[in-house]
């Protein structure tokens, strides 16, 4: 098994998905996000956030810098990427530090990072099904996943 697929009937149950995937994640595990504007993302990480103890009304997609931190333990590093412009940009806010650093880092639009996206991720792809529908997609790049016990 190297992929499971998941069908969210509403933002509540992103954010079931999100708790739940948290209680498998550690500090140093990246999650690259992939889906179209509304698909549902940052509901997403919302829920991730709310895993791992950190208050999810603080996580809102950064509109003028690339990444917000939420602290918590592990901290959770929140990138956007949908307004960068170029590679220069995400090396000029030494990304490399908190991607490969002690927090989970989650990326909206991970499609920008290019030839910088990590040897090894969780890759989670979301589709806007219906109104209120979302298939969500999570296989993991190069690394272990156990998807059995993440099965629910
Ligand atoms: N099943 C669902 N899962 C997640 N969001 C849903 C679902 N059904 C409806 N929605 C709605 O879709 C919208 C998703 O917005 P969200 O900001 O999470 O998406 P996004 O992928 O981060 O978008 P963007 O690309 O603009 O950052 C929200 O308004 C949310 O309430
Ligand atoms: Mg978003």
């Amino acid at each position: 098994m190297n992929s499971e697929k998941f069908i969210s009937k509403s933002p509540e149950e992103t954010k079931a998905f999100g708790i739940h995937l948290a209680k498998c994640l550690k500090g140093g595990d990246i999650i690259c996000l992939f889906g179209d504007l509304g698909s549902g993302k940052t509901t997403l990480i919302k829920g991730i956030a709310a895993g791992l103890n950190i208050n999810p009304t603080n996580v809102n997609s950064p509109t003028f810098v690339l990444m917000n931190i939420y602290e918590g333990l592990p901290p959770l590093y929140h990138f956007d990427l949908y307004r960068l412009e170029d590679l220069h940009g995400i090396s000029s806010i030494g990304y490399e530090e908190f991607l490969y650093g002690q927090g989970v880092s989650v990326i909206e639009w991970a499609d920008r990072l290019g030839k910088y996206l990590p040897e090894q991720y969780l890759k989670i792809e979301l589709k806007h099904k219906k109104l209120n529908e979302r298939a969500i997609r999570l296989s993991a790049k190069n690394r272990n996943f156990n998807y059995e016990s993440f099965m629910y």
